[in-house]
């Protein structure tokens, strides 16, 4: 069996605190919510926490020396709420199973933190995080104050070294995220064969956007992913125009379009896919050709996705397929936006592509990791607006790192623009891993391709 990254990643983090000054970081799980009444959000850890321990019960903290000497906190055995919400793992446990220098029962943070915080010159947390972190951190930091004469702690803000941490995916990460968007592809499958049966039943079926959005849950659990790793979008008709939908109730029919945006979450580690397919199973003219505009452009996206290419490099080139796309069909009249070169130094496109290209994809949906190269000069490019302006470039790619690509047409109503393409939304989003020689589409285990499409749909 594999070793369990966690230790290898504390002490990596804790070779960059010795680096950048020394101190303790001190991290919380996520809190737990209340949804209503009584009842509780399930528990998601948080992302940062579970990275370094791999440790996923609510109420935890991890203190994290620059020696790399590492104490966990956590809750105790209970055997009266064992039998309310099962065993939990205990301080006596913790050391051998998450290999942990040192456990403690939560009970005891307010009696320890005071004095590990009064031996370091730095206190390093997630400052994102305060709103739940900062009122116990500034009680230990008055009773450490309060234990000695050494100089009060410095706070620094731990998020930036483990946001550049978890941007380049381990092989046992790329390995889960693998797995997730494999799962979450054959759940886009079954959502287009379960339309597809629907409308074969009944071609005047009235299918409706709550029981796709059932189909691809149903997938998700069936394979063991543990949620959806965001809302699930499913987008009937019209509804695909609005970029952040939700499933609900509305009725998809045959002739439209359906979008569904969709991604389990599979140990920790979110996928990110979105498909569009006609509700039959047959693209009609105009549906197919605004389909193959928005595919090329992803082609493009990912010819372009390598090591030594930059971030941003995936969006100028969807854009660019999108731009001349638009002025083939019409959708942009010529006549009044000039070319392609002026449809994107103008902006004109945004009426229907209005979002970015792509995200870091990880633990987070949309993950994280800084998008700018900050240790390059700034240099002149043109804004959104197509005005040069000076500002730092999109980092470069390199192995490791997982991005979406995911460009879109969205086609509102409003003159000038063909009817025939009125209330359209397509989007197409897949999951790439950047290797060596240039990227590898981790979720095409769904069909893309119109003819690929309509032949799972006909099967
Ligand atoms: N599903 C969220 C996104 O595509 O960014
Ligand atoms: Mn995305
Ligand atoms: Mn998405």
């Amino acid at each position: 069996m594999k070793v369990p990254p966690y230790r290898e990643r504390r002490c990596q983090l804790a070779q960059r605190l010795h680096l950048a000054g020394g101190g303790i970081a001190i991290l919380p799980t996520a809190p737990e919510r209340r949804r209503n009444g009584d009842s509780d959000h399930p528990f998601r850890h948080d992302s940062h926490f579970h990275h370094l321990s791999g440790f996923d019960e609510p109420q935890s903290w991890l203190v994290l020396r620059s020696d790399g000497h590492s104490v966990l906190f956590c809750r105790t055995h209970s055997p009266e709420r064992a039998i309310w919400d099962g065993p939990r793992l205990g301080p006596e446990q913790a050391p051998a199973v998450l290999g942990v220098d040192e456990a403690h029962p939560l009970e005891r943070l307010d009696e320890l933190l005071p004095a590990l915080i009064a031996q370091s010159p730095v206190v390093w947390s997630v400052f994102a995080a305060a709103d739940h972190t900062s009122g116990a951190l500034a009680r230990w930091t008055v009773a450490a104050a309060l234990l000695g004469d050494s100089t009060p702690a410095a706070h620094q803000d731990l998020g930036p070294l483990l946001d550049e941490m978890r941007l380049i995916k381990d092989e046992h990460e790329i390995a889960t995220m693998r797995r997730a968007a494999v799962i979450s592809a054959g759940a886009h499958a079954r959502a287009m064969r379960y339309c597809a049966g629907r409308f074969r039943a009944n071609p005047a079926a009235a299918v409706r956007e709550y029981e796709i959005e059932a189909e691809l849950l149903h997938e998700f659990r069936r394979h063991g992913a543990q949620s959806p790793a965001y809302p699930s979008i499913v987008a009937a008709g019209a509804n695909a125009c609005v970029l952040h939908y939700a499933a609900g109730n509305a009725t998809l029919r045959a002739g439209e379009l359906c979008l569904i945006d969709a991604g389990c979450e599979l140990d920790g580690y979110a996928s990110d896919i979105t498909r569009t397919f006609p509700a039959t199973g047959r693209f009609d003219p105009a549906q197919r050709e605004l389909y193959e505009i928005v595919l090329a452009a992803q082609d493009a996206a990912v010819a372009v996705t390598r090591p030594g290419a930059r971030q941003r490099d995936a969006h100028h080139a969807a854009v660019k397929v999108l731009a001349q796309g638009m002025l083939d069909t019409g959708l942009l009249d010529r006549q009044k936006v000039g070319d392609v070169e002026a449809v994107m130094a103008t902006g004109a496109y945004r009426q229907f592509y209005m979002h970015g290209t792509g995200h870091w994809l990880g633990r987070d949906v949309h993950d994280v990791g800084e998008y700018l190269a900050l240790d390059e000069p700034p240099l002149e490019q043109p804004d959104e607006e197509g005005r040069t302006v000076v500002r730092q470039p999109s980092r470069l790619l390199r192995p490791g790192m997982v991005v979406t690509l995911e460009p879109g047409l969205y086609v509102r109503p409003a003159p000038g623009v063909p009817e025939r393409f009125w209330h359209m939304g397509i989007r197409i989003e897949d999951d790439a891993v950047i290797t060596p020689t240039g990227c590898d589409l981790i979720s095409r285990e769904v069909p893309v391709s119109v003819a690929e499409i309509e032949a799972l749909m006909r099967g």
